[in-house]
């Protein structure tokens, strides 16, 4: 069956790194057979820039935000994909508010079972993470990825993550360095093997 992926792209900057680099995970999929889309954190319209915490997500018997905007839209669509991959740049040793928006609407697309086990239309689904930052991965990049594989363990789906540190090139050239987009590549092609 026709397979897809869906990259929650967390910078603010239009043609930054790690949409660059999330673009050579795109191609490996592509090689595949497997069609990716992008969701742009930073360009989806909301009425509230995150959860307003009104909970009628949980009092529903259907998964989604109840808030009528561009940020539920967009979260709805996530079980539709084979695979979430988070693609960001590391922010103050966490995700940027941008990608935060939509990560705390995905409340939406989980409810709790009678023994506290977490129900969700992304069950089977790899979440997925491609992190990008100008610093190191120790106590850094792999603080996104700890909370990242957090929601992935809970929820029960494999877990599969790329980090690119000392990330120092201008915006969209870092996968113009061979290794740089070899990695990301990979990434596609292990991914693509998990939902193969
Ligand atoms: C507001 C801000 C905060 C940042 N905080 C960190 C950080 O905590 N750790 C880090 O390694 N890099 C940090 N960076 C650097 C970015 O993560 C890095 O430049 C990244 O590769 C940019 O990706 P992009 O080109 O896709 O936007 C920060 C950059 C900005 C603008």
């Amino acid at each position: 069956m026709f397979k897809k992926v869906v990259f929650i792209h967390g910078s603010p900057r239009k043609k930054g790194n790690t949409l660059a680099l999330a673009r050579e995970a795109m191609a490996a999929l592509a090689e595949m057979g497997i069609a990716s889309d992008v969701i742009d954190a930073a360009r989806l319209d909301f009425k509230h820039p995150g959860c307003i915490a009104c909970y009628k997500c949980q009092g529903s018997e259907q998964y989604g935000c109840h808030v009528d905007d561009g940020l539920a839209r967009a979260v709805a669509t996530l079980p539709e994909y084979d695979a979430v991959v988070l693609a960001t740049p590391v922010y103050w040793f966490s995700y940027p508010s941008q990608a935060k928006m939509v990560i705390d609407r995905m409340f939406s697309l989980i409810k709790f079972g009678e023994n506290h086990e977490i129900l969700s239309p992304l069950a089977g689904k790899p979440l997925a993470l491609l992190a990008t930052g100008g610093g190191v991965v120790e106590e850094n990049l792999e603080v996104l990825e700890q909370q990242w594989s957090i929601p992935a363990k809970r929820i029960g789906v494999p877990f599969l993550s790329c980090l690119f540190p000392l990330c120092h090139y201008p915006p969209g050239e870092a996968a113009q360095d061979p290794a740089l987009a070899a990695k990301a590549r990979e990434f596609g092609k292990a991914l693509g093997a998990m939902i193969a």
